[in-house]
């Protein structure tokens, strides 16, 4: 199994259907760029994250963020893969602010990005984050 790929993939057209059922949630009357996530958990569960903006605009989440951030509050911690859908004509991969909360669970976290039309590209967020930082970075306690 490659860097991008995970155990995961076999459910890809579930994952595929969920992410895009996240877009349909997203709240983003600002750019109208709606996004949708599917990560899947270790355990196998699958949470959903869509982006929710604000009119104060930096105030705004990613979709990526949305989904780490309810999957740790559920008790999740390690992940397999991360599944995004978006409306544009070229997969889009994520920011660099969920890149760098991503990392801190899951450091070669494979990631497909699908769009409307079901194209679909591949990376591994270490690809996507090279000489990141890192919690070892940090002082001992
Ligand atoms: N957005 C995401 O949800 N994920 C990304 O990785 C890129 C950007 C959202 C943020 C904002 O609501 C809209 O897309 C336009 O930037």
């Amino acid at each position: 199994m490659s860097e991008t790929t995970s155990p995961a993939d076999a459910r890809l057209p579930e994952l595929v259907r969920s992410a895009r059922e996240a877009m349909g949630r997203a709240y983003a009357p600002y750019s109208k760029f709606r996004v949708g996530a599917a990560l899947v958990g270790r355990d196998g569960s699958v949470t959903q994250g869509c982006n929710v903006e604000n009119a104060a605009y930096p105030s705004s989440i990613c979709a990526e963020r949305g989904a780490l951030m309810a999957a740790v509050a559920a008790g999740v911690r390690r992940f397999d893969l991360l599944v995004l859908a978006t409306e544009s004509d070229d997969p889009a991969p994520p920011c660099g602010q969920c890149r760098q909360m991503l990392v801190e669970f899951a450091p070669s976290l494979p990631i497909v990005s699908v769009t409307r039309s079901g194209r679909e590209q591949r990376w591994s967020l270490a690809e996507l984050l090279p000489s990141a930082f890192i919690p070892t970075f940090l002082p001992p306690e």
